[in-house]
């Protein structure tokens, strides 16, 4: 069906984007690169954002992922534009997105669990607002079930305070599952569309922009409290997976078998599949918790104790992986790291990203510290104010670099640019996150220059053994235990 067999009110010119985040900043750029007959205004309230994504330099935009500078430069100026003007966006729009940040609650009822809804209230408040005539109006942002009537509650009733009878809303789901580090190529390609919603004209109408690069085949149409949920489980499976493997990689280390090996073998059958069999130090990104807790904490609300229960557990194995990793490193230096040098290579939570939100290295560089360690840092894309913000200041070298005593205690941390230094007067290097450059490092040269007996602690399965030659240091590698 093509965008002219649909009734006037639901033509789809101009759209609105609130948030310019991980999710709405591609999402919205390979929308504007796959229909130029849309216009596309991407909004967020945060002014530097804005600004970064409207840098020259396209090496400079807020987010690094693979392929987005290419899209963004087609698109920008012509179809795509982003800025803070949120009210003359939205007036504009036919549809509008919602893809704020969901965070989890830090204070009141549900603290701990429930998703803050504040900023996606506050956006409803706006569309009610400023919206005119018909408007679509989308979850992007991944969010409790049932927030599709919370959503409609608040626009229905901003828009009878203002007795604006010209104006009407459809509400729909549509869940983004894209994972960063391959943001644009899922976009470019999902494995599925989902579309929640009542309205068929408004689900059509979506649909219909899909449709001009995802086959119909691909483009799945539930109901709104399907969508909503479908998307928290997907999210937790794929999470209760990356668990699974993790608890058994611990089994392997006391027993001798090969946690790569237990993966490969079971990924084979079919039923299981081989994806997210990958032990590492544990999950991070901005999703996997947050949506588990939110799982959690509605599973509670509906009295349904043993389901909240199980998909605790998931968090546990989670919590519990980086506490061992940081606790195995420990041990193996001799109970003691106060005042020892240790070579953190890698930031992010996973590699191709620059996002380092809830990623492992947090948990772990902070219990380090806790002993008194001194960490070099290296991350490919992660910014060195970003890893002092994520470790906090009482970390931070900044305030102790010229201050002796303070250094002779041990419990800072510097940020280097180059992987070499990590290694010089360390005692570990410790690997949590698979980039490639990590994959090719000069192991014999590198090794040289660490305090004997060093050692290499692998939690990404980046090094491969043939290739590792030294004289004098030793590899753990996880779920396979001590190697030399
Ligand atoms: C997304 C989803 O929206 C979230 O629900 C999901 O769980 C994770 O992915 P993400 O794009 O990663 O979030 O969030 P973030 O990068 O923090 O971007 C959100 C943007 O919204 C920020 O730039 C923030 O400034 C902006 N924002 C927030 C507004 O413009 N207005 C608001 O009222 C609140
Ligand atoms: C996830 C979902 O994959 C995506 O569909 C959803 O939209 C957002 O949340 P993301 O968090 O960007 O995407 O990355 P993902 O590739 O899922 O990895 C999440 C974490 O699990 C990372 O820390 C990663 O290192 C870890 N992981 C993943 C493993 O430790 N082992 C694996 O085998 C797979």
């Amino acid at each position: 069906m093509v965008q002219g067999d649909y009734p006037k009110r639901f033509m789809i010119k101009n759209i609105c984007c609130i948030g310019a985040g991980y999710v709405g900043g591609p999402t919205m750029s390979v929308i504007a690169d796959r229909c130029p007959h849309l216009n596309i205004n991407v909004v967020d309230l945060n002014k530097k954002r804005i600004e970064a994504w409207n840098s020259k330099d396209l090496n400079k935009l807020p987010i690094f992922e693979p392929g987005l500078d290419e899209v963004v430069g087609n698109t920008r100026g012509k179809n795509l534009f982003f800025s803070t003007n949120v009210g003359e966006s939205i007036k504009k729009a036919d549809m509008v997105f919602i893809s704020v940040n969901t965070p989890t609650k830090s204070r009141g009822i549900g603290s701990g669990e429930a998703s803050d809804l504040s900023w996606v209230e506050s956006c409803a408040r706006d569309v009610a607002k400023y919206a005119e005539g018909h408007t679509i109006v989308i979850e992007k942002s991944t969010l409790p079930v049932k927030t599709a009537a919370t959503i409609k509650s608040i626009l229905n009733s901003v828009k009878n305070s203002f007795k604006d009878t010209e104006k009407s809303f459809a509400v729909l789901s549509n869940p983004e599952f894209l994972a960063e580090g391959t943001a644009i190529s899922d976009l470019k390609n999902p494995d599925r569309v989902l579309i929640g919603g009542e309205d068929h004209d408004a689900i059509e109408a979506l649909a219909n922009i899909y449709k001009s690069w995802i086959v119909d085949e691909k483009i799945i149409r539930t109901n709104l409290w399907s969508s909503e949920l479908s998307k928290l489980a997907a999210n937790a499976f794929l999470a209760q997976r990356v668990s699974s493997i993790n608890s058994l990689s611990a089994f392997c280390e006391e027993t001798g078998a090969n946690i790569y090996e237990v993966s490969k073998a079971i990924g084979l059958d079919n039923r299981i599949g081989d994806k997210f069999l990958k032990a590492g130090p544990g999950f991070g990104g901005s999703c996997f918790k947050k949506d588990i807790l939110n799982l959690v904490y509605l599973s509670r609300s509906l009295g349904l104790d043993e389901v909240a229960d199980y998909w605790e557990s998931v968090l546990q194995i989670n919590n519990w992986q980086q506490k061992r990793i940081y606790k195995k490193i420990v041990s193996t230096l001799f109970g003691n790291i106060s005042n020892k040098q240790i070579g953190i290579l890698g930031f992010a939570f996973k590699s191709n990203t620059n996002d380092f939100r809830e990623s492992p290295a947090i948990s772990i560089c902070r219990d380090l510290l806790e002993e008194r360690a001194i960490l070099k840092i290296h991350d490919p894309k992660v910014e060195a104010k970003d890893i002092e913000k994520a470790l906090e200041n009482e970390f931070s070298d900044i305030d102790n670099c010229n201050n002796k005593k303070s250094r002779d205690q041990g419990g800072y941390f510097v940020v280097e640019k180059e992987i070499e230094k990590t290694f010089y007067n360390s005692h570990a290097v410790v690997i949590l996150t698979e980039w490639e450059e990590y994959k090719i490092i000069d192991w014999e040269n590198f090794t040289k220059n660490m305090i004997a007996p060093s050692w290499i602690f692998d939690t990404r399965n980046v090094i491969d053994e043939s290739d590792f030659k030294s004289n004098n240091c030793n590899i753990w590698k996880i779920g396979n235990g001590i190697k030399n």
